[in-house]
């Protein structure tokens, strides 16, 4: 399919289930295309003029800093929006926010706790809302990560992911992920931790276009066997803090270690959207080893959200290589 063919103008990025196989290729190919142009040197102002709201109820390194610097080198502003300044904060409704904020910027990103409050924003909403985290999801970091590992083993479709850990919404996001490009995902977690079974089964039907085989596999040794990537995260999330000594006690036998990693294959990567706690989730021998992609996968935040960015705000058709 050409690329030009798929038009994301307008459209919300709320998880990646809502995103056809056609359009998550395209953005990945739109990301890889601007990444390449970027390393080039060569500059895109199609965004200049318009503004992107940048609401944060919880903290981000990452997130904030590659959105605000995408939206500069594509020529345009980002606003930071603490819940603490906004009206929201004093109780304001997510819908008259959205409405407001839809009269005055190109697009709304956000990240909160609850995935039903995204749902709300981008339902009153007359810009796109771009999901920057919820309780659920993190569309943006798993682009980044397929775009990731495309780099690495040039190729997505019928490679083996293993996602170690706590069933959060960075492992809902990989399975969707996965499901629209054709990648395996294990999902090994312990009793209590798994990932949420609709979440599951939606991933599983998705995987039926593209082949994907998305599954759980609850030892952690025999779901590493053979992967090609094997990826974890904090075992508390944002929100959960009031149970992380029962979550670091419970998840002891999911920590990904040179033993683990031995079981994977041998030109496996390591990869974990960061924070990350060593000696917790994963020892530092491995996330500062060889096998370890984390700082790639930072950096490609950057450019999928740029492709984000210009491919729902900007006018159609145009790609970056015809900028
Ligand atoms: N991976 C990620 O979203 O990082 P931040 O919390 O720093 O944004
Ligand atoms: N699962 C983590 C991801 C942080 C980027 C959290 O929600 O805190």
């Amino acid at each position: 399919m050409q690329s030009t063919a798929v038009n994301l103008t307008g459209k919300h990025l709320l998880t990646l289930f809502d995103y056809s196989v056609e359009e998550v290729t395209y953005l990945l190919s739109e990301a890889a295309k601007g990444k390449k142009m970027f390393q080039n040197g060569e500059s895109s102002s199609v965004l200049k003029g318009k503004s992107l709201g940048m609401i944060f109820e919880n903290a981000s390194t990452r997130t904030r800093v590659s959105f605000e610097v995408g939206m500069t080198q594509l020529g345009g502003h980002a606003l930071f929006l603490s819940p603490k300044d906004l009206q929201i904060g004093r109780g304001e409704p997510i819908k008259d926010t959205a409405n407001v904020l839809s009269r005055y910027v190109d697009a709304i990103m956000i990240r909160t706790n609850s995935h039903q409050t995204v749902e709300e924003l981008a339902a009153h909403s007359s810009v796109p809302v771009i999901n920057a985290l919820t309780d659920a999801y993190h569309p943006c970091q798993a682009l980044a990560d397929a775009l990731t590992i495309q780099e690495k083993k040039g190729k997505l479709a019928g490679l083996s992911l293993v996602y170690v850990g706590d069933g959060n919404n960075v492992a809902h996001s990989l399975m969707a992920v996965g499901a629209k490009t054709g990648m395996n995902v294990t999902i090994s977690s312990p009793n209590g931790y798994e990932v949420d079974p609709i979440i599951l089964k939606h991933a599983q039907d998705a995987g039926k276009q593209t082949g994907a085989v998305i599954s759980l596999q609850a030892d952690p040794h025999l779901a590493a066997k053979g992967a090609d990537i094997v990826y974890t995260d904090v075992w508390t999330s944002m929100g959960y803090e009031n149970e992380q000594s029962k979550h670091i006690q419970d998840l002891q036998a999911y920590q990904v270690n040179d033993e683990l990693m031995a079981a994977a294959h041998k030109q496996a990567i390591f990869m974990h959207c960061l924070p990350a706690h060593r000696d917790e989730e994963v020892t530092g021998s491995v996330i500062d080893g060889t096998q370890s992609v984390v700082y790639d996968q930072a950096e490609n935040r950057l450019h999928v959200q740029k492709a984000i960015l210009r491919s729902v705000i900007a006018h159609n058709g145009i790609t970056f290589g015809g900028l």
